[in-house]
């Protein structure tokens, strides 16, 4: 931690209160803790701004909304809350979360009906997906066994913690050496991965699952850009065969914006460096990070 400031490693707000990351805790009986009761946002700051908020915000309350739960906080205080978290740590580069629990019926119930909704906060430094070195190299993924959770049993646009099936993938992944998973559905068509969306290329048309998916904030500035560069896009169903096929694959996240996919299982994709179609809209997604339409500047004391 830098000397003087006490939120240099991030700044959390809980219970109305803001604390240094490492001492933000979670009423045990909470629901977001004991049953992933919860829906969550994240936010990029890069250079000192804020990547979409507006964006975020929309997700965040359209989501809580729809898990029935209702925020503490109005919008307007959501994002006073997360903008002074990152002022407080002073981090120019920051991973912001703004979540909402289901909190804690009283102690002779289990309603979740009875539960005082809860918001928690905070700013970390920002950790990318992929490092500079894994982005010139491109990622490697594979196809994990499992299968993503149906949308059928969770609505996996409402940003949740049900990730048993994301995380056993990611280490079977690793067992395997690669970088990282994605995961088909139970029709064997493509859908997402820990924390990111995926995209394939064939013939100049970009393509990604249109359901079963979240809708990413990088995913739809990815879109977005493909129509701004004349880029045809198609959402639709892809099957793993086709995906296996790919001529370019990349992947989008808040945590790491658009990163090149080079190997998908043994299969190399085009020379194994990151395909042309790819660099452009990575390219594209960095320069928007200088246009003030999608920035929120943060006002840091120094
Ligand atoms: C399951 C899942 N899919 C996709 C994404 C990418 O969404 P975004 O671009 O909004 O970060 C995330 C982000 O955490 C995620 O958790």
């Amino acid at each position: 931690m830098s000397q003087g400031n006490a939120f240099a490693d991030g700044c959390a707000h809980v219970a109305g209160n803001y604390v240094p990351i490492a001492q933000a805790g979670i009423p045990i009986r909470d629901f977001g803790f004991l049953r992933s009761d919860a829906t969550y946002d994240v936010v990029h700051v890069w250079d000192g701004s804020f990547f979409r908020l507006e964006d975020h915000l929309d997700r965040f309350f359209r989501n809580i909304g729809r898990l029935r739960m209702t925020c503490p906080l109005s919008r307007d205080a959501v994002a006073e809350v997360l903008i002074e978290c990152v002022r407080k740590s002073g981090l120019r580069n920051a991973y912001v979360e703004a979540i909402c629990t289901r909190g804690e019926p009283p102690v002779e119930t289990r309603n979740p009906r009875d539960a005082v909704n809860r918001f928690f906060a905070f700013a970390a430094p920002f950790v990318p997906y992929a490092d500079a070195d894994a982005k010139r190299r491109g990622l490697h993924l594979v196809i994990g066994s499992l299968r993503r959770i149906p949308p059928e049993s969770v609505d996996p646009t409402v940003k949740n913690y049900h990730w048993h099936d994301l995380t056993a993938g990611l280490f079977e992944a690793q067992d395997k050496g690669a970088d990282n998973v994605v995961l088909l559905d139970l029709d064997g068509n493509l859908t997402e991965g820990p924390g990111f969306n995926v995209f394939c290329i064939e013939n100049g048309t970009v393509l990604t699952p249109g359901r079963g998916v979240l809708d990413g904030i990088t995913r739809r500035t990815a879109i977005e850009l493909c129509t701004a560069l004349s880029i045809p896009c198609e959402e639709t169903d892809i099957p793993a065969t086709r995906f296996l096929e790919a001529d370019e694959v990349f992947i989008t996240s808040t945590a790491g914006g658009v990163m090149p996919v080079t190997r998908i299982k043994s299969r190399v994709l085009g020379n194994g460096a990151p395909g042309p179609i790819t660099q452009r809209l990575d390219d594209a997604y960095l320069a928007l990070h200088q246009d003030a339409q999608y920035l929120t500047p943060v006002a840091y004391d120094d």
